[in-house]
C-alpha cells in the first residue's frame, strides 16, 4: 500500500520543494485532493493554476506549518481556517511595485491615453491588483492627463488582505526611491514625492488618486463580468493559470471589454494561443497592450 509523500524527519526546513526520493504520482493524488478540497469548503479555485508553481507553494507551506506531508496540510487547512488564510496568501503571489516596468507605463501613456480622452467617460478594471501600487500608478498617469475626475477604476483581487492594504494607500518608505526612479522613467510629470506625506516608515498616498476607484473582491476563476471597460489591466497574474483557465479568463475580458477597448497584460504573458487573438490588434507587442478590434 502507497503511504503519503512526506519530508523525511532528518530533512533541513529550508526544502523548496518536496523530498528527493518520493512518488511523483502520489505527490500529485495529494496536491490535487488538497486543491479540490480547498474549492469544494472555501470555494477558492486554484484547480487549474500551473502545477509546478503550485506545487511549490504548498510544500513552501507544509515546511511553514511545521508539517511534512501535503495530506497534513489539506487536513489543517480544511478544518482551520487561519491555515487557509495563510496558504492563501502563499498561493495568491501578490509581489508588485510601482510603476513596474516603467516603459509600460510610458507608452500606455503615449498610446493609450489619446486614445481615453475621446471617451467622455472611462471606465478600467485592473484585475489582479494585489495592494494596489499598480492601480495607484494608473492613477497618477490619468490625474497628469487631466482624466482621473472622468474615470472609475475597478481594483480587484482574489485576496481581501492585499485588498485591505491597497485601500489605506500606505506603502513602505524604503521603497519611495525606486518607485521615484521608475515614475521619472514612466515619463512622470511632477516631482512623484508630491503624491505622499511621509509617516513614520510608510508613505500615505493622498486619498484624492482613489476617490474614483473602488476596490472589490472578484475571483477571476468563478465570478463573471461586471461592468463593460475601457482600459482592462490584468498584469503578471495569468503567468500562474494553466491554458485552459487562461482561456476562460481570456473569454471574460473579452466579454467585459468595449470595442476598441485597451488589454494590457504583464511582459511574460501575450495573447498568443488564445482564442480571441484574431479579436484584437497590437497597440505595442513589446509592452503587451492590445485593443480589441472585432
Ligand atoms: C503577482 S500579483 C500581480 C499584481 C499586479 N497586477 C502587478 O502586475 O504588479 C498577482 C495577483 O493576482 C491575484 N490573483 C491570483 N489568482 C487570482 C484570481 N483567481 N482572481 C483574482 N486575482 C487573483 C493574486 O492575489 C495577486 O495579488
Amino acid at each position: 500500500m502507497a503511504v503519503p509523500v512526506r519530508v523525511p524527519q532528518s530533512r533541513k526546513q529550508s526544502l523548496d520543494g518536496p523530498p528527493v526520493s518520493y512518488n511523483a504520482d502520489l505527490e500529485r493524488i495529494e496536491i490535487e485532493l488538497l486543491l479540490e478540497g480547498v474549492y469544494r469548503h472555501y470555494g477558492f479555485d486554484f484547480r487549474a493554476y500551473a502545477y509546478a508553481s503550485i506545487r511549490r507553494r504548498l510544500w513552501k507551506r507544509v515546511e511553514a506549518e511545521g508539517l511534512s506531508s501535503v495530506s497534513e496540510l489539506q487536513a489543517r487547512v480544511l478544518h482551520e481556517p487561519d491555515a487557509m488564510e495563510r496558504l492563501l496568501l502563499d498561493l495568491s503571489v501578490s509581489v508588485t511595485s510601482m510603476f513596474r516596468d516603467p516603459k509600460f507605463y510610458q507608452v500606455f501613456r503615449e498610446e493609450v491615453i489619446p486614445l481615453l480622452r475621446t471617451y467622455p467617460f472611462i471606465r478600467i478594471w485592473h484585475a489582479g491588483c494585489s495592494t494596489g501600487e499598480e492601480v495607484y500608478s494608473t492613477a497618477i498617469v490619468l490625474e497628469e492627463e487631466g482624466l482621473l475626475d472622468r474615470s472609475r477604476i475597478y481594483a480587484t483581487d482574489i485576496n481581501d488582505a492585499v485588498l485591505q492594504q491597497a485601500r489605506a494607500g500606505i506603502f513602505p518608505l524604503n521603497r519611495m526611491q525606486e518607485y521615484t526612479d521608475n515614475y521619472i522613467r514612466a515619463g512622470g510629470k511632477r516631482s512623484f514625492s508630491e503624491y505622499y506625506t511621509a509617516k513614520y516608515d510608510g508613505a500615505l498616498f493622498s486619498p484624492s488618486l482613489t476617490k474614483n476607484v473602488v476596490f472589490s473582491q472578484h475571483n477571476l476563476v468563478t465570478d463573471r463580468s461586471f461592468a463593460e471597460f475601457n482600459v482592462i489591466f490584468c498584469r503578471n497574474v495569468l503567468i500562474y493559470f494553466d491554458r485552459s483557465l487562461q482561456h476562460r479568463v481570456h473569454a471574460l475580458f473579452y466579454e467585459s471589454l468595449v470595442m476598441f477597448g485597451v488589454l494590457a497584460l504583464g511582459s511574460k504573458e501575450s495573447l498568443r494561443f488564445s482564442q480571441y487573438e484574431a479579436c484584437y490588434e497590437k497597440l505595442d507587442a513589446r509592452e503587451k497592450l492590445y485593443r480589441k478590434v472585432r
